[in-house]
């Protein structure tokens, strides 16, 4: 979900609606805005809220002719308690109306709360959680808008990232966080609030990130950070990095695309200023892991979600094959849900394109409660998990607004070899072979580029797989996440049915599901297991079904092959993925399909 909100001079819902535009890949199930209404002598003040199911633009429709303010908060929403209605969107009310209150998070006793609100008397007119805060705020007997929001907090338990209007405290917002981002944006005479600096970017670089359990008040021209219990804490703007016309499309249609085709660059970005020529290393400045303790690691665990988890299958591989550390990935959640053994001598790396999936997130601070050691591959700076972690890498991809993930992925796996070269030539990877690894590496934007240049061939292809009732997607060893990710990507975005096996497991069951109507993509690199992959092919081939081939040269059995450029054996998953991406692109834009926000998927999971 999205939060965005604006105390200033100008005209509050046009700036808001832009903010919910930018924040719109985080959730898209409905919208709404409240502001302080205009007006002068006793008519003054008073709230004004507009609220909608479906997307901002519906939103935008729907707002009354008289909306004028310089003071407002909105919110978009992907629904987690009640179904996305208009009643359910944010912001909430309390009984007076007195109140909005815009929530990201999850209020765990909101039962036992609501139960208590309805018995003292109070109707509740939606079926979200966040309605109990505004009746809390509401009722609360405190004198000032603050100690309201902290005596409500007071009561509640669960993650918040929340932002407050009062209509007797017309000159403020206040806002509060816990375990789910609150950016300040520090203007001239004006200041903006909101979970994500893609809102803030086009107005202001200058940011406060606020902590859990802190809060802020923010008023036209100045600010104030506290914790939840009262005490000022210090709060120095920093600037943000990137620029805000990396949040625009650049030509593209969608985002999708725009974050495919910039992949090139995004790879060079990850290596620029870490290749280490006179000792065939990497440097990798935030790691904090010395050579005595990068020796002392026995095992490396890599946990993640989605996407994540499956560049984490790639990075437990490149790190097992470069640094001969036995190395597996595991998804999050399923972690910090099964009581896993937890080990002083495994290195623990967390990986996140937003630094904030809350299962990722919750197995990080599991982890270090037990003492662990946890680094993080993210690529948002500054992030929760960047932050709870020991030291990491950044990935460096720049903004990725997409829900899907494409060059973050990549990068992400990237960064797992420039990880893995790194522990390797500590521990036993050989000069060659560092030498290798780095000049195919430095082959990559080029390859990428190459890759790339397919697309008018692959979007051929789409026409023909976009009438496919499933699909099946088949890897060996390093193949194998590679479909595994593929598979996941066209689900995803084109809504087609798809499966990633091994290949070798396609006799154990799934060789039932092949039929002319269910095409298999298989990814057949030049390595060791190239004969192996083309029995495979075979095998498919004999049960008359349709096969597309990834591979290094044509494929015989295969009744299209996209051909990748090749590079070094163990970096050729990452560029073996990216015709892929294209194949599930153009599918979806041949089914028609929603590509930046596809239904029901938000960018980032900040609930469990
Ligand atoms: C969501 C997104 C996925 C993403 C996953 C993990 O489910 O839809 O595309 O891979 O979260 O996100 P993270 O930000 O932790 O990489």
């Amino acid at each position: 979900c999205g939060i965005v909100g604006y105390i200033g001079k100008r005209d509050v819902a046009p700036l808001l609606l832009e903010g919910l535009q930018r924040l719109e890949y985080r959730g898209y199930d409905s919208a709404g805005i409240a502001i302080h209404a205009n007006g002068t002598g006793k008519a003054a003040g008073g709230l004004k809220t507009a609220k909608a199911k479906g997307r901002v633009r519906e939103l935008e429709s729907r707002l009354p002719k008289r909306f004028a303010g310089t003071t407002g908060i909105a919110h978009t929403r992907w629904a987690t308690h009640g179904a996305p209605t208009d009643e359910n969107a944010h912001p909430h009310a309390d009984t007076d109306g007195k109140v909005a209150v815009v929530h990201n998070g999850i209020i765990d006793n909101a039962s036992d709360l609501r139960a208590r609100l309805t018995a003292d008397g109070v109707d509740f007119t939606s079926e979200t959680d966040t309605e109990v805060l505004a009746h809390l705020i509401g009722r609360s007997a405190a004198p000032t808008l603050e100690e309201k929001v902290r005596e409500a907090l007071r009561v509640v338990e669960g993650t918040y990232g929340i932002a407050v209007l009062h209509a007797d405290f017309a000159d403020r917002i206040v806002v509060a966080r816990n375990g789910s981002p609150v950016v300040l944006g520090i203007g001239e005479h004006e200041m903006f609030v909101s979970s994500d600096v893609a809102a803030l970017v086009s107005h202001t670089r200058q940011v406060v990130t606020l902590d859990d359990g802190e809060m802020a008040t923010l008023k036209a021209d100045d600010y104030r950070t506290y914790t939840t219990e009262g005490s000022r804490t210090s709060a120095e703007p920093t600037t943000v990095e990137w620029e805000a016309e990396s949040y625009d499309m650049g030509g593209h249609d969608t985002y999708m695309h725009k974050e495919i085709a910039e992949q090139a660059d995004a790879v060079d970005r990850v290596l620029r200023g870490r290749i280490d020529d006179r000792f065939s290393t990497v440097h990798l400045g935030g790691l904090n892991l010395d050579a005595r303790e990068a020796r002392g690691v026995r095992r490396v665990k890599i946990l993640g979600c989605g996407s994540a988890y499956h560049t984490g299958l790639i990075g437990a591989q490149l790190i097992e094959e470069l640094a001969r550390i036995p190395a597996d990935a595991e998804p999050a959640s399923e972690f910090r849900y099964r009581n896993a053994v937890v080990d002083p001598d495994t290195l623990y790396i967390a990986v996140s394109q937003s630094g904030e999936t809350y299962d990722t997130l919750a197995a990080v601070q599991e982890l270090k409660r037990k003492g662990a050691r946890v680094l993080g591959v993210v690529n948002v700076v500054g992030s929760a998990i960047a932050r709870e972690t020991d030291g990491g890498v950044y990935v460096h991809a720049g903004p990725e607004v997409c829900v899907v993930s494409t060059k973050c992925f990549t990068n992400t796996a990237v960064a797992f070899a420039l990880l893995g070269l790194h522990l390797g030539r500590i521990r036993d990877l050989s000069v060659a072979d560092g030498k290798r690894i780095i000049a195919g590496l430095r082959k990559l934007p080029a390859q990428i580029a190459e890759v790339l240049a397919e697309e008018p061939a692959i979007e051929k292809l789409a026409a023909d797989y976009a009438d496919a009732k499933s699909m099946m997607f088949v890897g060996r060893v390093r193949g194998y996440p590679v479909a595994l990710e593929a598979s996941l990507k066209l689900k995803e975005v084109s809504y087609i049915h798809a499966e990633a096996y091994p290949a070798s497991e396609l006799k154990h069951g799934p060789l039932a599901l092949i039929e002319p109507d269910v095409p298999s993509v298989a990814i057949v690199p030049d390595d060791d297991l190239l004969e192996k992959n083309r029995a495979t092919l075979e095998e498919i081939k004999a049960r008359s079904g349709r096969i597309l081939a990834v591979a290094h040269q044509e494929q015989e059995k295969a009744d299209h092959t996209i051909i990748v450029p090749k590079n070094e054996v163990e970096l050729d998953p990452i560029l073996m993925g990216i015709p892929l991406q294209l194949l599930a692109y153009h599918t979806a834009l041949a089914l028609g399909r929603d590509i930046d926000k596809p239904r029901n998927l938000a960018k980032s999971v900040t609930v469990e």
